[in-house]
């Protein structure tokens, strides 16, 4: 396709706003599926989680013929956490469609990407979509448009992506504002890897944005920042159907396929470049992902172990962000400590695991990686480790000081929840950085920017600000580096004895109330034994909080006061059941659902 022909854009929308289907109806406009093939839902949203979740993981290309134009729409995964390969998808387009819900009005996560967006110099178009709702405010949120991001929005494209309004009008759009791609077929070849997948047929599939130069079956390439060169065994594009072509030329989007075996092999934001005559300098912009959140996942079944492992490497075959590596904790035997992006990607990994695999699991509480800057001891000099695993805690008396990661999260909320949000905030060691209003009327909203302890957001940040705002407020946040923090490593005992899966790193300042709340569910989630249980929380040596169990008759049936029978019939079953979950420890037996629920409300 000749390069004034092509357009690359992407979709910016809050969840729930109508991108899939947005998506769904450009795609069956333009003819690249049948009505019979549209009928399986939404067809960008490629996993069963997905859909379930309405969450797009992997990013998608489709490309779309209309009016002799060449489309290409990458679809962008919506969360925080994967905020660098939405980077990159967005620097493989010129532009992109703002879908707004006409009855909603812009949403925090929208903004954030709206910023990215216009960083990458994008044209963008605003859709305002649902206007066949009967509360939809077309003309409001117009307005909030022009007020909020600052977009001139009287040429917002209005539309219904459920009822096929304004899908001619859009595709109009994308041809007229957005501007074509740049690039010279005769420099040499320049691709951005934008994303990659693993497909058991074909292997590694690579997703790329062609900057100059052209990529072609049987070409020798070379992946820049991995070092590897590939030949390239298969050039096409997604209508979304597989369509093989003989190249990609300069500005153009599509995939291809080198005989690679793993995912991990590739990385996103690397430039590919022609192995015989490579460009001289790499494209800006290439970052190696880390994973920043930690946490133990062990099967409630030992005999699960050997499925765990598999499944973990089946889920990472297609996701080398996630890394995982075996541990052994007393408490809960073997299983695995892994890294993830963030939170939701971990929740991601674990609800496949549940699902898809059928594994009972228990995650012990993340983690966020620390710096422990030590002292030499006799043995070994003075020197930095990060600290990926609360257990692995160094000698105190090594310990010169800790650094944690901070965040700075940017919260939108009505009015009316503000202040029990800047209590939230402050009680996690929040430190405020601004308050604004933005919009008016009926859509006006506070704009709170904290930084904040990523330990702090870890355990149940995100939960509590849902709850407190009764699901108004939304919550991004970016990464803002390291700064030293008074932290200790809080140890749970049971009987004397620590239990290495419940302990943690904590601020001084907070270990007593964690501490507390910690041992009251314990005391509420162990059984009692015949004999007295002390349960503590200690920072070395000394207890900061404590607990009883105290010691019970041998008779459990004795609290159902003798009455009705098929009650005490239940309460002797499900003790037998849940014998066979226990851990012995020390001699105290703690059920697995007390690990689960303590660390659950962490
Ligand atoms: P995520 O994938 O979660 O980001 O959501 P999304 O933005 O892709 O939204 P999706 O397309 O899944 O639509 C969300 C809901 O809104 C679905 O129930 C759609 O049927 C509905 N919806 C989408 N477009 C319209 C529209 O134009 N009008 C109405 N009434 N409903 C719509």
């Amino acid at each position: 396709t000749k390069i004034d022909r092509i357009r690359n854009f992407s979709i910016i929308a809050h969840i729930d706003h109508g991108k899939s289907t947005l998506a769904d109806r450009l795609i069956q406009r333009t003819g690249g599926l049948t009505d019979r093939e549209m009928t399986h839902g939404q067809i960008l949203d490629n996993m069963e989680i997905e859909q379930e979740r309405g969450i797009t993981i992997k990013a998608q290309t489709v490309r779309l013929t209309w009016n002799g134009y060449e489309l290409n729409l990458m679809d962008t995964p919506g969360h925080v956490d994967f905020a660098y390969e939405v980077s990159r998808s967005l620097a493989a387009c010129e532009g992109a469609l703002l879908v707004v819900d006409a009855a909603q009005g812009v949403e925090a996560q929208t903004l954030a990407n709206v910023y990215q967006s216009i960083e990458h110099d994008h044209e963008i178009v605003p859709v305002i979509n649902k206007i066949d709702l009967p509360a939809a405010d077309p003309e409001g949120v117009r307005q909030e448009i022009e007020e909020i991001i600052g977009l001139d929005a009287s040429e917002a494209v209005l539309a219904s992506a459920k009822s096929g309004i304004g899908i001619d009008d859009v595709l109009q759009a994308i041809v007229d504002k957005i501007p074509p791609p740049k690039g010279d077929r005769d420099k040499p070849l320049q691709a951005m890897l934008v994303d990659s997948w693993y497909d058991p047929y074909l292997g590694v599939v690579i997703l790329v944005r062609v900057m100059d130069g052209a990529i072609r079956k049987g070409q020798q390439v070379k992946f820049m920042a991995a070092g590897t060169t590939h030949l390239i065994d298969r050039v096409g594009c997604f209508t979304p159907k597989r369509t093989d072509l003989p190249e990609l030329g300069p500005g153009e989007i599509g995939f291809i396929t080198a005989q690679i075996k793993e995912v991990s092999e590739t990385r996103v934001g690397d430039t590919i470049t022609d192995a015989k005559k490579p460009a001289s300098a790499a494209l800006p912009g290439f970052k190696e992902v880390q994973p920043v959140v930690f946490c133990g996942l062990f099967p409630v079944d030992a005999a699960d172990f050997e499925k765990l492992r598999d499944s973990l490497y089946k889920l990472r075959l297609n996701d080398a962000s996630f890394s995982f590596e075996t541990e052994s904790s007393a408490a809960l035997g073997f299983g695995f400590r892994c890294g993830f992006l963030g939170l939701l990607h971990l929740e991601i990994i674990q609800e496949r695991l549940t699902r898809e695999y059928d594994l009972d699991l228990i995650t012990t509480a993340p983690s966020v990686v620390y710096k422990m800057h030590l002292t030499h001891s006799k043995n070994e000099p003075a020197q930095t480790i990060e600290l990926h695993n609360p257990a692995d805690m160094p000698d105190p008396n090594r310990i010169e000081r800790i650094e944690e990661p901070w965040i700075e999260a940017t919260i939108y909320t009505p009015d009316e929840y503000l202040g029990a949000i800047l209590k939230l905030c402050q009680d996690r060691r929040g430190i405020q950085k601004g308050l604004t209003y933005v919009g008016s009327g009926a859509h006006q909203r506070a704009q709170v920017k904290y930084e904040l302890p990523l330990n702090e957001v870890v355990f149940d940040f995100y939960d509590r600000l849902k709850s407190i705002s009764r699901g108004y407020a939304s919550f991004d946040y970016e990464q803002i580096g390291y700064r030293e923090g008074d932290l200790v490593k809080m140890s749970i005992l049971v009987n004397e004895e620590p239990v290495d899966a419940l302990s943690m790193i904590t601020h001084r300042g907070t270990a007593e109330q964690r501490g507390r709340g910690m041992c009251e569910r314990l005391k509420e989630l162990i059984p009692r034994h015949l004999f007295k249980i002390p349960i503590q929380a200690a920072i070395g040596g000394k207890v900061i909080a404590r607990e009883t169990i105290s010691a019970m008759r041998k008779d459990v049936t004795a609290k159902c006061y003798g009455g009705d029978a098929t009650r005490k019939r239940k309460l002797l079953e499900k003790q037998k059941k849940g014998k066979a979950k226990m851990r012995e420890y020390g001699n105290v037996s703690i059920p697995q659902e007390a690990f689960i629920a303590a660390l659950r409300m962490g």
